[in-house]
């Protein structure tokens, strides 16, 4: 094997997802500490703003500083070259996660036994499903009172409409929870709360071993194995080419507060996860294991201190090796650019590296160069799909109010959208800008970023609107028509394509019905 496959067909890149509260970070810093990245546990903090619109901006700051630091967390276990990539957990930065999902290979979904799948679940496996992402269900806090077992994965099919294989299965739950018996190595995991350390393992010839009904007790070894052949006669076997289509997700229970059950989906992800796959660019498909490199650019992220306008664009890198200070192509402007610090992460440190391979990210220091959906390429013209922007749910009129500073608001404006903070749309009839998010919070990250870091005053004037949709149309004069019977509704996105402004699902269901010529799109990509 070339040292090229070698170095893709060892890594992993991937994300955990969750709804907040569910363990996504105590999950995140327990496979760290099994990869010896970290020595003790604390050390990840949680980048979730818990508090909303009223929060203290020293906080959001200080949350931005950290979500920099454990943006990418890359560490080696078992030979494997592992990349985790970090979500924000506030759902008002639904989009940023969106952005990263383009970004990884394959992702695991941490559900809590209690709550089952919730709202923000619900979303992030859309994303998944639409890219075909391969996943692998945790559900965590077995430690404390939940539902039962077989509920749980009723619930998992039904609200994320996917097949489930349980690949573990929990001995009681909450305050008799004992244990948890590995399907798929056919071994038992005994319970010990509150120890950091790696749990007792009774080795097993089958589920008809005494050693079984030694360790849980009669009854509730009689109960595990009256479980095991329900599974076994309900849930088909578990086939990896199935996972990697994204057909099926594997689950597996435990508790990641007591590093329960975190191992064995380790090792169990690992094995079965997928390495770097091909990707869709728009002029062909490109396979991680051509010999040039092209990656693209889905996180921006600007820096801490704002007397330096510098940003870190983080770069997917989709086939061949990367190398510092070698050329590249960056295919937007035409320009040829060389990195000469490109930073690797590495177990939460950012240290300089000389090369890097698919399925790694590298955090290349910028100075406004890049936007969200960037190409970097050897030479070859090539830009990469899959980075759609979605119709935002709130909007407003973005207004100046300090006159002598019309230029910092523009250039703020301008730079935030190009980190994907939020999506501006121009309106045709009147020229006032729009500015559309998927919550409250950014309105307020905005505001506060454009004072602090541009010197720039604005503020918010409400504005109706139910829906912004990108509109098409195969008829020429067709899209005139509707563009001059709804002037007053119109507005340009920042690449200039044509946006329908609806003010009632009423009003966009009238003009559906309408315009049967008009296609209206609910994400820019199409
Ligand atoms: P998130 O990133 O998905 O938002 O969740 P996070 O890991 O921050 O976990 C949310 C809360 O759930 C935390 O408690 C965490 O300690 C707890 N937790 C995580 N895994 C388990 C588990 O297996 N069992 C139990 N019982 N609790 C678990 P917190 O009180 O909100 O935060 P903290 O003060 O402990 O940091």
């Amino acid at each position: 094997m070339s040292q090229l496959t070698d170095e893709i067909s060892r890594r992993r890149t991937f994300a955990i997802i969750s709804h907040p509260d569910a363990g996504k970070t105590t999950l995140t810093e327990k496979l760290l500490l099994f990869g010896g990245a970290i020595h003790i546990a604390g050390a990840v903090k949680s980048n979730k703003i818990k508090k909303t619109a009223t929060s203290d901006w020293m906080e959001i700051e200080k949350q931005r500083g950290i979500s920099v630091a454990t943006s990418v967390m890359g560490f080696e276990y078992d030979g494997y070259k592992i990349n985790i990539l970090d979500t924000p957990g506030h759902q008002d930065f639904a989009e940023d996660t969106y952005r990263t999902l383009t970004a990884v290979d394959s992702v695991i979904i941490v559900v809590d036994v209690a709550k089952g799948v919730e709202q923000q679940t619900r979303k992030l496996m859309e994303v998944c499903r639409m890219r075909n992402t391969p996943v692998i269900i945790f559900v965590n806090k077995l430690d404390r009172e939940g539902r039962d077992p077989f509920d749980i994965l009723d619930e998992l099919e039904q609200e994320l409409h996917i097949s489930v294989r349980p690949l573990s299965w929990p001995i009681n739950i909450g305050a008799k929870f004992k244990g948890v018996y590995n399907i798929h190595e056919h071994s038992l995991d005994l319970f010990t709360p509150d120890k950091q350390k790696v749990t007792e393992r009774v080795e097993i010839e089958s589920i008809d071993d005494p050693r079984i009904d030694e360790a849980v007790g009669e009854t509730d070894a009689a109960k595990l194995r009256e479980d095991l052949e329900l599974i076994e006669g309900v849930y088909p076997a578990f086939e990896t080419e199935e996972y990697l289509a994204g057909k099926v997700a594997p689950v597996f229970f435990g508790s990641a507060l007591n590093t329960f059950g975190v191992k064995e989906l380790l090792d169990c992800f690992v094995k079965i996860a997928p390495s770097p796959r091909p990707v869709e660019a728009v002029e062909r498909k490109i396979s991680p294991e051509e010999e040039t490199f092209s990656g693209f650019v889905f996180k921006i992220h600007a820096n801490m201190d704002p007397n330096h306008r510098s940003c870190i664009a983080f770069v997917k890198i989709c086939s061949g090796k990367f190398e510092r200070n070698a050329p590249y192509r960056h295919v937007r402007s035409g320009k040829t650019l060389k990195f000469a610090a490109p930073t690797a992460f590495m177990a939460q440190k950012k240290s300089i590296v000389d090369e890097a391979f698919p399925g790694d990210i590298v955090g290349i220091p910028d100075t406004g160069n890049f936007k969200i959906g960037d190409t970097l390429t050897t030479s070859e013209e090539l830009h990469f799909k899959g980075l759609p922007s979605f119709s935002p749910e709130m909007f407003k009129y973005i207004e100046n109010t300090d006159p002598m500073k019309s230029k910092q608001l523009d250039k703020g404006i301008q730079q935030l959208m190009d980190e994907g903070v939020a999506q501006l749309f121009t309106n045709q009839f009147n020229g006032r800008k729009i500015i559309g998010t998927v919550g409250q919070l950014q309105f307020e990250v905005i505001q506060y970023r454009l004072l602090h870091e541009y010197g720039a005053q604005c503020r918010w004037e409400p504005i109706s609107l139910y829906k912004a949709c990108w509109i098409t149309s195969d008829d020429q004069e067709a899209l005139e028509a509707f563009k001059r019977r709804k002037h007053q509704f119109m507005a340009t996105d920042r690449e200039g394509r044509d946006v329908f402004l609806a003010d009632s699902s009423y009003v966009l269901q009238m003009a559906q019905s309408d315009f049967p010529k008009i296609r209206f799109y609910f994400s820019s990509e199409f």
